[in-house]
């Protein structure tokens, strides 16, 4: 496949069907930003039901990591499918489940023996690590972060503090749950700037939350993204990690990192907690783990992880199928798309980069591998947010056949398949330059 190539107005005539039969029965709750109704994907490109081809750099939010259809994924999955599609790891025992569980503890980002937890969503592997941090520490409290998102069943939607929309009608949320403010170089809560911070903003954590409002020792856990992902690809400084591992090792707290979106070798390294040189208790993974076969996972050291039969389960989680697709993705990933994203990562933060020279609504780029975040704002002075110009530049892409999505209120994100290639890459900064030329000449 190559592309991009539309040969129809968007969305095409098939499409646009597809997408009215989609009004009358599907949850209204999903967040469409544009009309892509896809057919088929190889690599990174993705070709609707009109046979339009698109490039794409959202990876179905940051899941496709092999590309779409690899192939030796899809013969894992037919394989696999072949011999049994379920069994239920929870009640049984079949060696794909097995053998994941091995290869998680090698490249998990802290030191063995290790145990992992099954489970179909990112928000299973966190609600796993929340009764875990629980469950073993026997106490109750967990501090998060404004700015993050964790899922939306009622443990990890209780830690999402991302956009109001997850939250409002819902409450009230776990009781014991508090967050602090999230390392935001850009719009930093406390007024520093990257070359002086000391991960000050921490000090609501010890000085505020600590003393006003739970005591050290009930509190289980905190948990962090390593980059907030849906609040806007925030990448903290090396040091906000540190200390927030300092802070828990010294109250007997878990350090839990949800690498949901940044894991599996999006940033260059297989989790991006790995750049900070931080050794978490629990690593939560799921989106990329197993190439878009739904699969979460919670690891953790296996003397934290050793709690008695029937106290947490999932009849799905860990289905051989997607426990096949996860080894070989995670072979994959380790062979080559690790250091690919790496490579080509750099190269597109770079390009992104340079194109702040031409475009000053580009307020901020920043990144980690193929995890780029893209911040528009009205004013580089007042950092004002260019909310509907994001939304505009987002719908501009689609429209000469890019696949984006937005991040946050007011920055757009790339979180390509790890195949792509540094031409794609280069594509790709093509069309978010016209697009963005374009809102910008219709303001
Ligand atoms: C960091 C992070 N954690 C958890 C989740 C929830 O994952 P899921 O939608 O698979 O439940 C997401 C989803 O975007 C995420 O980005």
């Amino acid at each position: 496949m190559k592309g991009p190539d539309l040969k129809t107005n968007l969305p095409g005539p098939k499409a646009q069907a597809i997408i009215a039969r989609d009004r009358q029965v599907v949850s209204t709750s999903y967040t469409r930003d544009y009309p892509l109704v896809i057919a088929r994907g190889e690599g990174a490109y993705v070709e609707d039901v009109d046979g339009n081809v698109f490039l794409d750099c959202t990876a179905g939010i940051a899941v496709t990591s092999t590309g779409h259809a690899h192939p030796e994924v899809v013969q894992a999955i037919s394989e696999q499918a072949g011999r049994f599609l379920h069994m239920s790891g929870t009640d049984f025992y079949y060696e794909p489940q097995v053998r994941l569980g091995e290869v998680l503890s090698e490249i998990a980002p802290m030191p063995g023996p290790h145990r992992s937890f099954f489970g179909n969503s990112g928000t299973e592997a966190n609600e796993a690590a929340l009764k875990l941090a629980k469950y073993y520490t026997k106490r109750h409290g967990i501090i998060a972060f404004l700015g993050s998102f964790h899922g939306r069943t009622m443990g990890a939607l209780s830690l999402t503090a991302s956009k109001l929309t997850q939250r409002r009608g819902f409450s009230p949320f776990v009781p014991g749950t508090y967050h602090a403010p999230y390392a935001n170089c850009y719009r930093c809560p406390v007024g520093r700037s990257p070359d002086t911070c000391a991960a000050e903003c921490l000090g609501f954590i010890e000085n505020q939350i600590l003393v006003h409002l739970v005591a050290p020792d009930e509190v289980a856990a905190i948990v962090v993204e390593p980059i907030q992902g849906e609040g806007g690809y925030v990448v903290p400084p090396d040091v906000f990690l540190q200390r927030l591992r300092e802070i828990t090792s010294q109250r007997g707290m878990l350090l839990i990192v949800d690498e949901v979106q940044s894991g599996m070798g999006r940033t260059g390294r297989m989790f991006a907690i790995e750049h900070a040189g931080v050794q978490p208790d629990v690593v939560t993974m799921a989106k990329g783990i197993a190439s878009g076969l739904p699969l979460g996972v919670a690891t953790a050291r296996s003397e934290m992880i050793s709690w008695p039969p029937g106290t947490h389960a999932s009849t799905f989680g860990g289905n051989p199928v997607a426990c096949a697709a996860a080894l070989t993705t995670i072979r994959l990933l380790r062979d080559t798309l690790i250091h690919n994203a790496e490579v080509v990562g750099a190269h597109l933060i770079a390009g992104a980069r340079a194109l702040m020279e031409k475009h000053a609504l580009i307020g901020d780029v920043r990144g980690r591998g193929l995890m780029v975040g893209v911040e528009l704002v009205r004013d580089r002075q007042t950092k004002e947010r260019a909310t509907t110009e994001r939304d505009a530049v987002v719908r501009e892409c689609f429209q000469r056949g890019l696949l984006v999505l937005g991040a946050g209120t007011n920055s757009i994100r790339l979180s390509p398949p790890l195949v792509l290639t540094t031409a794609q890459a280069d594509t790709a900064l093509g069309i978010l330059d016209a697009a963005i030329s374009a809102v910008t000449k219709s303001n």
